[in-house]
């Protein structure tokens, strides 16, 4: 099996939308993504290329110090196998080169998988944002800090 994580450019969206579909049932949609590949300085986005197919992608916007991920997943096909980890290794690391002092995100309460991929990475509930999602469901905010690098001058 090859793979890589790869910037995610306009040729990759349809393919992202339809895991989107498939794992979340819906999709961010076609002129979401088009808009921040092309216009939008704070977008980072980055596929899971498996053989040449799109199986896996996040989203994050890094501004003033922060990064705030976006959307997250890995195809149902290749769940289970530590690709997961690796993209979130792999966000936790440019929020560090782009000397993030945090990292957030949204996840619902019920996504034990993905609550626990988070906490085993030093993420801690910020709060909880009432009935967030479609259905209703609440969702928690989990946050990252980083260590703040203090290179300042003391005499
Ligand atoms: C969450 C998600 C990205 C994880 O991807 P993955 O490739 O399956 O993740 P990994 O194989 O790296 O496994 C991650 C960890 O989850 C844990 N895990 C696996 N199945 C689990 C389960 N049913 N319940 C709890 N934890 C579970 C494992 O312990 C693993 O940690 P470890 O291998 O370091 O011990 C993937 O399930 C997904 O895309 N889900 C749908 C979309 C989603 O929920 N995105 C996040 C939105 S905030």
């Amino acid at each position: 099996m090859k793979y890589e994580i790869r910037e995610m450019n306009v040729d990759d969206i349809y393919a992202v939308i339809e895991g989107e579909e498939e794992v979340f049932g819906k999709s961010l949609g076609f002129d979401f993504f088009y808009q921040d590949l092309k216009l939008n300085p704070f977008a980072y986005y980055f596929v899971l290329d498996i053989n040449g197919s799109v199986e896996g992608y996040f989203g994050i916007y890094i501004s003033d110090y922060m990064g705030d991920i976006i959307n997250f997943y890995v195809r149902k096909k290749y769940q289970k196998l530590g690709f997961g980890g690796l993209l979130l290794d792999f966000i936790i690391e440019l929020c560090e080169m782009s000397n993030c002092k945090s990292i957030s995100l949204e996840v619902r309460k019920s996504n034990t998988k993905a609550i626990c991929l988070y906490e085993k990475r030093g993420f801690v509930v910020s709060r909880m944002r009432k009935s967030y999602y479609d259905d209703g469901e609440d969702a928690v905010v989990y946050i990252k800090y980083f260590e703040v690098k203090d290179d300042s001058f003391r005499g």
